[in-house]
């Protein structure tokens, strides 16, 4: 694995790469790596013959100071991760190097973006589609993988990728959890020890409310899970959604959709945690 800092060096390794024609496949992070990030990136290593794993906090999809200032960094491990995973070339770039001038890019992604997080973090995703939308022209990959523990951010990177032509396949991966059902995420960290016992309530409802949907209404199902999450000391639901898996908006009848998820974001404590889960796959 070759770690690489400037955009520079990284388009002339991927460039040679497109022209011996390899299949190059790119996976972005922010780093803080653990197993979530791994599959993405062992997908990755399967389906290609260069992996790309870009490691950088990207400061402007951050609509909280804080969260950004506290957002764990541990290049290290996540360095001797990937070397493991089989990742070919490793980007940690500075802010400079991304940023050599403000981006004053602003994206009209339609409806996609402006539900869920787009209304309660005002400017990630365009912070978000400013920065892949950079890593998509620096590696200009075949292939690109995310996760579905943020769903709506697929969404928004397929309609980012469709509105500027980027002839990238967008791969959406599985949530992995721990073994009580908590989803994996760099923000666990920063959980208080009962913060982090009581964390797994957020999958254990959402799983729960599936067997419950079954002869409920999508309105009892979504109140459901906003009061047992409640319930729980230290959690605040801020959202809980059912909507249709493309449109990203709320459905109003199990009928309304053959693709049906459930997006969730709790505060546990001060930390926001968000989940996911499918009601109806097409
Ligand atoms: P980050 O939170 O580091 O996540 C990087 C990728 O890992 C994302 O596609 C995310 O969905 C995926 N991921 C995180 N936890 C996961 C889990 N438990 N199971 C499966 N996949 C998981 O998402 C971002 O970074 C940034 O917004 C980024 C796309 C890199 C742009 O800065």
């Amino acid at each position: 694995m070759e770690r690489i800092t400037t955009v520079a060096a990284l388009q002339e390794l991927v460039s040679k790469a497109r022209g011996e024609g390899k299949k190059i496949g790119l996976v972005p992070t922010m780093g803080a790596l653990h197993v979530g990030h791994i599959s993405l990136v062992e997908r990755c290593v399967a389906e290609n013959d260069i992996t790309v794993v870009s490691v950088f906090v990207n400061p402007t999809q951050f609509n909280d100071k804080r969260d950004l200032e506290l957002y764990p960094r541990t290049p290290e491990a996540d360095c001797a991760m990937l070397e493991k995973a089989g990742c070919t070339y490793v980007f940690t770039p500075s802010v400079e190097e991304v940023y050599p001038e403000p981006d004053t890019r602003v994206f009209q992604l339609g409806a996609v973006a402006e539900v869920m997080e787009g209304r309660y973090r005002p400017g990630h995703f365009n912070g978000v589609a400013q920065i892949v939308s950079k890593l998509f022209a620096m590696v200009a990959p075949h292939r690109a993988y995310f996760g579905e523990k943020d769903f709506q951010q697929i969404a928004v990177i397929r309609a980012m990728a469709a509105q500027l032509n980027f002839d990238i396949e967008i791969i959406a991966c599985p949530i992995v959890r721990e073994a009580d059902g908590l989803a994996l995420s760099s923000r666990n960290t920063r959980l208080t020890a009962e913060q982090r016992r009581n964390a797994p309530r957020i999958a254990e409802t959402l799983f729960k409310s599936v067997t419950f949907a079954h002869d409920h209404t999508v309105e009892q199902t979504i109140q459901f899970v906003v009061d047992a999450i409640n319930a729980v000391p230290e959690m605040r639901v801020e959202y809980y959604e059912i909507v249709d898996g493309l449109s990203l908006q709320p459905i109003k009848e199990w009928s309304d959709s053959n693709y049906i998820v459930g997006c969730i974001t709790v505060y546990n404590g001060e930390v926001r945690l968000i989940d996911n889960i499918a009601y109806r796959r097409p």
